[in-house]
């Protein structure tokens, strides 16, 4: 069963996911698999600040939009603005979904198999329901092997590759941030095991208490 932990505000969720995923870290967590959006922005200032031996770590990402890697939309660059240009990992394996959504998922399938397993995986969720690029009824959903290419994202823009549910599964850890009451219907599905952000039984939620409900 999912756990979902509520605290009082987006601040204190940030903090307490840079806190977590640090910990994690410290405690022999290899890789660290990172989520574009909004809402980890925060948590990631946060986490440059934090004790961390970054050269033990390798980083990867669970999902990439379509752009080149200094686009203003690329999940890649608003995670090397917050984080990683301010710390130094062993590695940084970014999806280079900029040769689009087939020929980036295949290549990032044979990072994602090298540097398994995935220790430590942080997820936003959208209103929706996704996470990751992995959304309500979608094919993908179904997709086998660890990546997965698609063109017609409802959330823009529409090429994507994403990790898949089996790789986001296989997963020692996931932490879902969610914050606001825009995310409140998307919790309450998860919590009831329906649509993408429920499907994963083992994962760990921070949310505030908009997204609560409360
Ligand atoms: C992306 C994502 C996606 C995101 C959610 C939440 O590339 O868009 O990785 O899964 O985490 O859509 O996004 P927000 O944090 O912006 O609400």
């Amino acid at each position: 069963m999912a756990e979902f932990v509520i605290l009082a505000t987006a601040e204190e969720v940030a903090e307490a996911a840079a806190a977590e995923i640090a910990e994690a870290l410290r405690d022999g967590a290899k890789t660290l698999v990172l989520t574009g959006g909004t809402t980890p922005k925060r948590c990631y200032e946060l986490l440059s600040t934090l004790e961390v031996e970054w050269g033990r770590v390798a980083v990867l990402f669970g999902d990439e939009r379509c752009v080149p890697p200094d686009h203003p939309e690329s999940n890649y660059r608003m995670a090397k603005e917050t984080l990683l240009d301010h710390v130094s990992p062993a590695t940084v394996y970014r999806i280079p979904a900029e040769l689009g959504p087939e020929e980036g998922a295949d290549l990032y399938a044979e990072v994602v198999d090298y540097a398994a397993p995935l220790d430590f995986v942080l997820l936003g969720v959208g209103e929706d329901g996704h996470i990751a690029s992995l959304f309500p009824g979608h094919p993908a959903l179904e997709a086998d092997g660890l990546t997965a290419g698609i063109r017609d994202s409802p959330k823009p823009p529409p090429e994507r590759v994403t990790l898949t549910l089996e790789a986001l599964r296989d997963a020692h850890r996931v932490l879902v941030m969610a914050t606001g009451t825009g995310k409140a219907a998307a919790v309450a599905m998860a919590r009831r095991g329906e649509s993408p952000s429920g499907m994963i039984a083992g994962a760990r939620w921070l949310i505030d208490r908009a997204a609560a409900g409360q």
